[in-house]
């Protein structure tokens, strides 16, 4: 690969992504095109391996005339899509930016790949999906192959289902190499603190409530950012055209034991903070509308042909992130504290009552 477009780099996952690629294709010239929604920042790209080799637009994946003008100066051989609306409360109160972004913006991306790549043969177009498109698992059901029915419960996953169908239809019928690579819960450092991990590690540090929605009892199958990344780039590299891959952690607590573990892992740093033990500050609110039980992800087919599988146990990866989270408070606090953060705060959790 000479020259790579990577749509949405600033955001958490791509911008490992961006610092991953660098460092693994020596010879590669890479583009980050990123709109810089609240979710972005160029502070996410602060420390990229070999900085001259990268590119940095701010730009919208719906702007056609803008790609056209970045595949002709750039003359891709590769694309990977994380650019998106991420966040599955957002999708609930304000669905139209969902579309928007993932839907048309996916769109737009083909549109520009089909319009450039006249032959597209050995020209690869990597869609980041998620496991949210399947929907939701009874307690007893097995974990989602590549071959599970789609099923999204909520506008994010539906909206990201929608682009998923959209790129396989160009495979088909344009001859596009597109692929799909579906990863399943990520979490580590740069993750937006909207997010649970990151929010759990805010709010308790700051002494304030930690919401954990309804019973608590859900559950998420949570993959360390790196080696989701990892994944991606195998997908990228090896993956068959039209074929999906399923990337998960395989570590799947509930919300609840979760959310109580980093509580626990505050505990153990902080011995002075006057919120220890932080669990105490753990409070059960109102459910989230049409919330998923559970995922799960069979990741046979990545371990079986791309030698995938991922390296980071949960518990190693949480000690990871609450350091980095320690480490970090400038980057933490410039979020928490925004206007923006304290305006979705209000909007997302004034209404759901403590049910403690
Ligand atoms: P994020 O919200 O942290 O980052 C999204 C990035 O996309 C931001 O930098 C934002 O500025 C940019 N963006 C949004 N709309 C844009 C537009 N119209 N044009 C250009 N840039 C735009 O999200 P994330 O958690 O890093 O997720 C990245 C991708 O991975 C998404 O496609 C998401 O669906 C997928 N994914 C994420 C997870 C996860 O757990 N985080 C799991 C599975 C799949
Ligand atoms: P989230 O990080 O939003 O990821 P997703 O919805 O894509 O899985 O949420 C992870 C889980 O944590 C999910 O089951 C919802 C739950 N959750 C809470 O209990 N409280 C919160 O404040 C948030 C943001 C999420």
């Amino acid at each position: 690969m000479r020259s790579i477009l990577i749509t949405g780099g600033a955001g958490f996952a791509g911008s490992h992504f961006v610092r991953l690629l660098l460092a693994a294709e020596p010879e590669a010239r890479v583009v980050t095109l990123d709109l810089l929604t609240y979710a972005g920042s160029r502070d996410n790209l602060r420390d990229l391996p070999d900085p001259s080799r990268h590119t940095f637009v701010q730009g919208d994946i719906n702007d056609a005339a803008l790609l056209d003008e970045l595949f002709a100066r750039h003359e891709f051989d590769a694309l990977v899509n994380f650019a998106a609306e991420s966040h599955v409360d957002r999708s609930i109160l304000g669905p139209g930016a969902f579309l928007q972004a993932n839907v048309n913006g996916a769109f737009q991306l083909l549109e520009a790949a089909r319009r450039h790549w006249t032959d597209p043969r050995g020209r690869r177009f990597l869609q980041v999906s998620t496991d949210e498109v399947f929907g939701e698992l009874g307690p007893d059901d097995p974990p989602w192959d590549e071959s599970s029915p789609y099923a999204p419960r909520s506008p994010y996953a539906a909206s990201k289902a929608a682009a998923d169908h959209l790129a396989l239809a160009y495979h088909h019928t344009y001859g596009l190499e597109v692929l799909l690579g579906r990863c399943s819960n990520l979490y580590g450092p740069y993750q937006h603190p909207e997010k649970l991990i990151p929010l759990v590690i805010e709010r308790a540090l700051s002494g304030q409530p930690v919401p954990l929605y309804g019973d608590g009892q859900q559950m998420r199958d949570w993959l360390y950012v790196e080696d989701g990344c990892a994944g991606l780039l195998a997908v990228l590299r090896a993956g068959r055209p039209g074929q999906a891959y399923n990337l998960g952690g395989g570590h799947q607590p509930t919300n609840e034991a979760l959310v109580r573990r980093i509580c626990d892992l505050l505990d153990g740093r902080l011995p002075g903070s006057p919120h220890r033990p932080f669990s105490r500050l753990i409070r059960r609110v109102a459910d989230r509308p049409g919330h998923d039980r559970r995922y799960a992800l069979d990741t046979a087919r990545a371990r079986a042909e791309l030698g995938w599988r991922p390296r980071v146990p949960l518990e190693e990866g949480l000690n990871r992130t609450v350091d980095w989270y320690l480490q970090n408070r400038q980057w933490v606090e410039a979020r928490a504290r925004s206007g923006e953060h304290q305006a979705w705060l209000r909007q997302n959790y004034s209404q759901r009552e403590s049910e403690d």
